[in-house]
């Protein structure tokens, strides 16, 4: 009787406990993932984090799926913002001054008064979690496109601006 109900015990707990591990961690998991540390978003968001782009042109098209991941959302897929909440990148005369300003947004964040096109904008940029290379892709991408006026940023150029 007495090792009976001790064995019955025994098997209710592993079960118990096996369910609990599989449901918590899992569905915790991919909670966190997409929505929590941007670091961990990073493999999510970013299809080809291992490509390293061979020359300029291709670093347009690594960083254009990029940009329609990582910043699409706020600045627009074709990169004209919204007013008042988010500065366009499209032509934006912030970036032509000096296109680290850019690697120095995605990598610290941004956030304070800045005049884009005319406009003041005093809002809020996260940090962006990539890594230097895809960094130099997306900027690469941005500096590209939309009437902005051309230029290459290298994953070199980016680490500097990191330390
Ligand atoms: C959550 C929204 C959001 C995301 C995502 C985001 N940005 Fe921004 N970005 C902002 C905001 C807001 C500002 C203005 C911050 C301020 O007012 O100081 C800004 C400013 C900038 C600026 C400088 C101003 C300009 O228009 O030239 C650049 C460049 C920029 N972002 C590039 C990027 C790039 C590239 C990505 C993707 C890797 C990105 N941002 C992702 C919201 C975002």
């Amino acid at each position: 009787m007495r090792a009976f109900n001790k064995g019955a015990l025994g098997i209710l707990k592993v079960e118990g406990n096996e369910n609990k591990g599989v449901y918590s961690g899992k569905i915790r998991d991919r909670v966190y993932l997409p929505e929590g540390s941007a670091t961990l978003s990073f493999p999510k968001s970013d299809p080809a984090p291992q490509k390293v782009a061979a020359n300029k042109q291709q670093r347009i098209e690594i960083g254009k799926s990029v940009y329609d991941n990582n910043c699409a959302a706020c600045h627009q897929p074709t990169g004209v913002g919204i007013p008042k909440a988010f500065p366009p990148l499209a032509n934006s005369d912030y970036l032509a001054k000096d296109p680290n300003r850019a690697i120095t947004a995605i990598i610290h964040g941004l956030n304070g008064k800045i005049t884009v096109n005319g406009e003041i904008y005093d809002s809020v940029m996260p940090a962006v979690a990539l890594n230097d290379e895809s960094v130099a892709n997306v900027v690469t991408y941005v500096l590209n496109s939309w009437g902005n006026k051309g230029g290459e940023v290298t994953p070199a150029q980016v680490k500097a601006v990191r330390k």
